[in-house]
This record gives C-alpha cells, structure tokens and sequence, in this order.
C-alpha cells in the first residue's frame, strides 16, 4: 500500500538519494530544507510504502499555477504506478485550489516523463533553448489546463 503525504525534514536524506540516483544535475539536501522552511510558495508530497519513501513531488503555487520544480521515483520502483499516484495528488490539489493551469519543464530526451505528463493532459506550448547547464539540452515547457 503506497501513501501519499507531505514532505517532512526527516524525509530529506532519502530524497537526496533519490534525487542524485535520477538526475545529472541534482538538488542539494539544504534546497529542500529551504523549500519546507522557507518558501511559502512550495508544497511538496512523498509517495511512502511501508519501509521507505519511494518517490516525491513538489511545486511553487504561484496564485492560480502550480510550478511543478521537481518529481522523481526512485530507479528501483519505476514503472509501478508511483508517478501516476504522485502526479495525481498535484492535479487533485490544483484543482481544489481552483488552479488556472499546472506547468513544467522537461529535457527534450525525457521520454518516460513527457509519456507520464502527456498521459495526464499536458501539451507542449513552448522551448527553452539550451536550459540544461550541463548538456546544452533544450527544456519542453508544457502545461495542463483546466479552465
Ligand atoms: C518520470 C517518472 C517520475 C515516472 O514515474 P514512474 O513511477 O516510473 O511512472 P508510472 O509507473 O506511474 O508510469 C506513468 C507513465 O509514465 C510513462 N513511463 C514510465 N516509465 C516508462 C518507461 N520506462 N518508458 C516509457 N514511458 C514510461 C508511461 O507513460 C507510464 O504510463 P503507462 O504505465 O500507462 O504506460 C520516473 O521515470 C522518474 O523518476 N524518472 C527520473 C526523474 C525524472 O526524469 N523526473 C522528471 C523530470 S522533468
């Protein structure tokens, strides 16, 4: 049985594994700390089963959209549906937030994330050329509306 609840600072150190097990440029263990204690924008959610956090999710709610910065499963527990439950707790929340639209980016060569966000109704509407510092990759920018 997986849980969804909020991301709490004891939840942090495994979100960090997680985080540098799924991306080449990675958040630090102090850029979440600073989103649970000091941003109020940020709401952020981990996705449990009983012995550990298998993957998390989180986005800025900047007055009627969400921004979602960042949602990962660990690589031993993808393709087994964790995504989908995280993603739709975000759309579940936009929506009794009453949100206009929920945003992203996405590496170009991410299939598997831009399957998961196409799944779920986001379109492409946009490029960020060279946005990722490391490969010169562009960023896809989608959105799902729901007005
Ligand atoms: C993207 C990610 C969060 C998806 O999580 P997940 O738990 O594997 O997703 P799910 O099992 O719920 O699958 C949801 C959909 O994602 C897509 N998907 C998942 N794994 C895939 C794979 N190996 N190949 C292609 N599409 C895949 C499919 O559309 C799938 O729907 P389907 O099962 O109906 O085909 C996960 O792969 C991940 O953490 N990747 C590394 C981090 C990352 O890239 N995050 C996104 C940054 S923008």
């Amino acid at each position: 049985m997986i849980k969804i609840s909020p991301m709490k600072e004891e939840h942090i150190p495994r979100i960090h594994e997680i985080e540098k097990s799924c991306f080449s440029i990675s958040w630090s263990k102090e850029a979440f700390e600073n989103e649970l204690k000091e941003n109020s924008l940020a709401y952020y959610i981990v996705a449990e089963s009983e012995d550990a956090v298998l993957g998390y999710a989180g986005m800025w709610i900047i007055v009627d959209e969400g921004h979602i910065t960042n949602i990962a499963v660990h690589p031993d527990f993808q393709h087994q549906g964790v995504g989908t439950l995280l993603m739709q707790h975000l759309i579940d929340e936009a929506k009794r937030k009453h949100f206009f639209g929920l945003t992203l980016e996405v590496r170009e060569s991410n299939i598997k994330a831009q399957n998961l966000y196409r799944k779920f109704g986001f379109v492409s509407e946009g490029l960020r050329k060279g946005y990722y510092q490391d490969t010169g990759e562009n960023a896809i920018i989608m959105w799902k509306y729901f007005k």
